[in-house]
């Protein structure tokens, strides 16, 4: 797998742990419920929208978060000509609000309204874009996304988000499609990947681009996310490049590639965060 950003750090994900506690903590079931059993959430995408709410103000402020946030942008600018004047992008599962929509949309007011993140965006990175919206199922996800944007002084019309599970029904975001739609480290919390692909190409221009990243599983196959996260994870194992591959292939993409970012250490695991493209076809 060739490198598309870097391959010398490994971000440290487990330093950050404490702030992505199992979700069995701090569930309705104190006793550590699973879905179904009349004590935790009943489905992955419920227990998903109370996990993340839970943790949605530390989420955007831990250093890994951060830093992937920042390679995934970079990325993305290598992979798509970003157009301030035209270009809209739809993070699926943005979670806060961190660099992974905002640096594709203005770094000069990331940099100088969020603390900590100064310096975390070069003028090289800037890339322009007319227009993000991002969805996520968590409620408090979404209020901070906007809380951020609000801070920074972003009007909604050019960039907000919305607490909503996408079906794929007719209508849905008012039947906006997109230059691009960017999903970070979401595709392991959502069961039926296939048809999420398909539901997310539907959402894509004609020519548009479908930007995954997630984690690679491991050669060996092992395990990846532990027991007390399973709950709230449905691909534990992470995703080969051929799983990609079939779900971008099967949703009618074209142009696949699949390329490291960065490691990361996940679990007391060194795993490979990958990004993978795909772009609808133009006819
Ligand atoms: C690990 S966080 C990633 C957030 C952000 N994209 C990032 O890269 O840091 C996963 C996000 O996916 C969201 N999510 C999980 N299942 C989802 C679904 N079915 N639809 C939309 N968002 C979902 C969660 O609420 C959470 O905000």
């Amino acid at each position: 797998m060739s490198a598309l950003v870097i391959q010398n750090e490994v971000l440290d994900l487990d330093g950050d742990m404490d702030a992505m506690h199992p979700p069995t903590e701090t569930a309705d079931a104190p006793d550590g419920g699973h879905q179904g059993d009349g004590n935790g959430p009943d489905t992955l995408a419920d227990a998903n929208k109370q996990h993340f709410t839970d943790i949605a103000e530390t989420y955007g402020e831990l250093p890994s978060a951060k830093k992937l946030a920042k390679y995934l942008a970079v990325a993305m600018r290598k992979l798509y000509a970003f157009d301030k004047n035209s270009t809209s992008v739809l993070d699926f599962g943005c979670g806060p609000g961190k660099p992974d929509s905002i640096l594709v949309f203005d770094a000069a007011r990331w940099n100088s309204c969020m603390d900590g993140c100064t310096g975390l965006v070069s003028s090289e990175l800037a890339a322009d874009t007319k227009k993000v919206v991002g969805v996520d199922i968590s409620e408090g996800m979404v209020e901070q996304y906007n809380k951020r944007m609000q801070k920074l002084g972003v009007p909604p019309e050019e960039m907000h988000a919305l607490c909503l599970e996408l079906k794929g029904e007719p209508g849905e975001l008012d039947g906006a499609k997109f230059d691009i739609v960017v999903c970070s480290m979401a595709y392991h919390h959502i069961d039926d990947i296939a048809a999420t692909t398909r539901l997310l190409v539907g959402f894509l221009k004609p020519g548009g681009h479908l930007i995954i990243c997630d984690m690679t599983r491991g050669e060996e196959g092992r395990e990846i996310v532990p027991e007390p996260f399973h709950e709230i994870v449905s691909h534990e194992y992470g995703f080969s490049e051929a799983d990609i591959r079939a779900n971008f292939e099967g949703a009618g993409l074209k142009y696949f590639g699949f390329q490291l970012l960065v490691k990361a250490r996940v679990h007391g695991l060194t795993v490979d965060l990958f990004v993978g493209r795909g772009v609808k076809p133009t006819e």
